[in-house]
């Protein structure tokens, strides 16, 4: 999977996904590939973040964490190529962002050019940023949803890989909306790995995400 999309499906991919927080997609990721969901294998967590409840999910599950302390670099980019040593040590080919609030550089997304997914609890390019679940909801669409997608040199704006919607109902609320996506989430996320991982595709123009097989 190099360049402009995947040449053959990588389905021996080592993988490992970044997070700074809760860490429910990482879990619900590692349990869906024990059960054969997508191909290949999460053999790494990543975080930025000691207190990351994450890490205590990746203990239960056995996966190893690596966690690389961003402070004592001077800029962004001297972070990304200590990260970048350790995953080729790893031998990483696919990288998961799972709330990993850290945006990454063009430097180390050249590294790995269409092999980095993340996921939004949005229906992009609608409600990019941090808080787009809340977001979502104080401006009052009815249908909003989740998207996974490639990661380019943009935030949040890289080939859509797989979107879902979901309703907004009238007995929403802020909780049960973000349960509702977390929920959807958790489903998706898997499914979009297995695509990307186990399909042949290509990106046209920069933008579309499109199947070849
Ligand atoms: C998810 O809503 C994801 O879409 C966003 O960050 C959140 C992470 O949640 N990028 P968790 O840490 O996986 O529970």
């Amino acid at each position: 999977m190099a360049g402009k999309g995947n040449t053959r499906p990588l389905t021996d991919a080592r993988i490992a996904v970044f997070c700074s927080g809760n860490g429910s997609n990482f879990e619900a990721l590692v349990r869906k590939n024990r059960r054969s969901a997508f191909p290949g294998c999460i053999v790494l967590m990543v975080v930025d973040n000691p207190r990351a409840y994450a890490i205590e999910r990746a203990r239960r599950l056995g996966i190893p964490v690596l966690y690389v302390d961003p402070s004592p670099y001077e800029n962004k980019q001297a972070y990304e190529k200590v990260l970048y040593e350790e995953l080729r040590v790893w031998k990483i080919e696919l990288i998961l962002l799972a709330g990993f609030m850290r945006i990454l550089s063009p430097f180390f997304v050249r590294k790995y050019k269409n092999r980095i997914l993340n996921i939004h609890p949005s229906l992009l390019p609608s409600f990019k940023g941090a808080s787009a679940i809340r977001d979502a909801f104080e401006y009052g669409v009815k249908v909003t949803g989740v998207t996974v997608h490639i990661v380019n040199e943009g935030v949040d704006e890289g080939p859509i890989v797989l979107q879902r919607a979901l309703k907004i109902s009238e007995d929403d609320n802020l909780d049960s909306l973000e349960a509702r996506i977390h929920r959807l989430e958790h489903r998706i996320y898997a499914e979009a790995v297995n695509i990307v991982l186990s399909r042949s595709w290509k990106i046209v123009k920069g933008r579309k995400f499109v199947l070849c097989d």
